[in-house]
């Protein structure tokens, strides 16, 4: 880079949206320069957008915000998390001959290959591919090539991961980020935008799931030798937990519900003395404290067993070398990981950290922000690797948006 390049992430999630701005030195160092977010109050649910309106003014004033925390005014490129109750997933793989005389793998020779592989999907008339991503690529005799390009070989096999989502849903985000006036924004799959700000490049190498627990849903991706290996959406999210304890507690509404279970919830019981009681003022009554962690500890071990059996699902359970990182404002529960442990066993379980980034501290630790931070990191590689103007040349070219 030869000027320092502003850049916005924006995560678009059920029950807010976040943006940060970051200033990409010419160095390579990657500052958190401004961070805010904005309610959308229920403009958008379960990551579609259902009130144009309240999305956009959401949108709105968390780039504002962030923009004038980060005393900017003009950017030079953004990227926006996206994710949603009807995205999925498919691995596909297929293979082509190569036909020149030399069998010397060429860069159209790669590319065709890949689409070869990801055309193999049957997409729902309304479905349009959001991502195709590399994951593999053998060719006869030799196997799990990262890069076939410049190697000699007869014949090339690819394995890729497609992400899928509905047409309208994606062209809808398109025109919340148009009226906003945030025109060219790429779109990055949440999950990929979680595994850039927590994972190192040994992790995801190595084995690594991210799980990104949020307000109504939890999204999951198992990374494997730098690559998306498999990737679910859950229907439960902090929400759920919230509305178990005022369903069965009757705390006194939603609000208070939510406020008890920040403050004094817990999804491990037994850290909890069963004598301690919690004052319900509004209500006049206590109410045990060890009940409440029981009812956390029930939506927590329900939670967690579906997100072992899409690791299940993976087939990738012992390859999970580089750990089970909890991402999202969910994951905030006390003694959560430590649940996640007892139930996922053998893959280590940790509360995700974001790495290589540098300035506001108070937003990098913020769990709110990860996905965020995430998006900006993922859109300053890309920009490293191939430049302001993105080429098809190199594999991460692939992962443009193809709408
Ligand atoms: N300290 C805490 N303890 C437990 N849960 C918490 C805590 N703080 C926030 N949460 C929960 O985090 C959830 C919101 O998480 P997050 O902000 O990651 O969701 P989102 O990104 O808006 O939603 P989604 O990812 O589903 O689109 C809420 O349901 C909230 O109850
Ligand atoms: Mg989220």
């Amino acid at each position: 880079m030869v000027q320092p390049a502003v850049l916005l992430g924006l995560d678009l999630g059920a029950s807010k949206v976040v943006s940060v701005i970051a200033v990409l030195e010419t160095s390579g160092a990657l500052q958190i320069t401004g961070a805010a977010q904005a309610n959308a109050e229920g403009g958008i649910r379960m990551g579609e957008i259902n009130d144009m309106e309240l999305t956009t003014r959401a949108i709105n004033r968390a780039v504002e915000e962030s923009m004038r925390a980060a005393g900017q005014t003009k950017l030079d490129g953004l990227r926006v998390s996206v994710d949603g109750i009807q995205f999925k997933g498919e691995n596909l793989r297929d293979s082509i001959t190569i036909s020149s005389m030399d069998k010397i793998i060429t860069v159209a020779d790669r590319d065709r290959v890949l689409e070869q592989a990801a055309n193999g999907c049957k997409l729902a008339k309304e479905e349009t591919v959001l991502h195709r991503i590399p994951q593999m690529f053998h060719i006869k005799g030799q196997r799990d090539i990262r890069n076939p390009v410049n190697m000699v070989g007869e014949s090339l096999e690819a394995e890729v991961r497609i992400i899928v989502a509905p047409g309208p849903v994606l062209g809808n985000i398109n025109r919340a980020l148009q009226l906003s006036g945030l025109q060219g924004a790429d779109l990055l799959y949440s999950p990929m935008a979680s595994a850039e700000a927590v994972l190192t490049r040994e992790d995801s190498e190595n084995g690594a799931v991210v799980v990104d627990i949020g307000d109504e849903l939890t999204h999951l991706g198992v990374f494997l030798r730098g690559a998306l290996f498999h990737s679910a959406v859950i229907p439960i999210g902090g929400r759920h937990f919230t509305r178990d304890l005022e369903i069965t507690k009757h705390l006194g509404g939603i609000s208070v519900a939510e406020r008890i279970k920040r403050v004094y919830g817990t999804a491990l019981p037994s850290q909890v003395p069963p004598e301690e009681h919690i004052e319900l003022e509004e209500e006049g009554r206590q109410v045990s404290r060890r009940e409440l962690a029981e009812v956390l500890h029930a939506r927590a071990v329900e939670l967690l067993n579906m997100v072992l059996a899409e690791i299940g699902r993976s087939g990738l359970i012992h390859e999970i070398h580089g750990g089970v990182h909890l991402v999202g404002g969910g994951a905030l529960l006390p003694h959560l990981p430590i649940l996640a442990q007892n139930i996922l066993g053998r893959p280590r379980v940790v509360l995700g950290r974001v790495h290589g980034l540098q300035g506001l501290p108070q937003v990098l630790s913020n769990p709110l922000y990860t996905n965020a931070l995430g998006v900006v990191k993922a859109l300053a590689r890309d920009l490293q690797e191939t430049g302001p103007k993105r080429g098809g040349d190199g594999l991460r070219g692939f992962f443009k948006k193809l709408f």
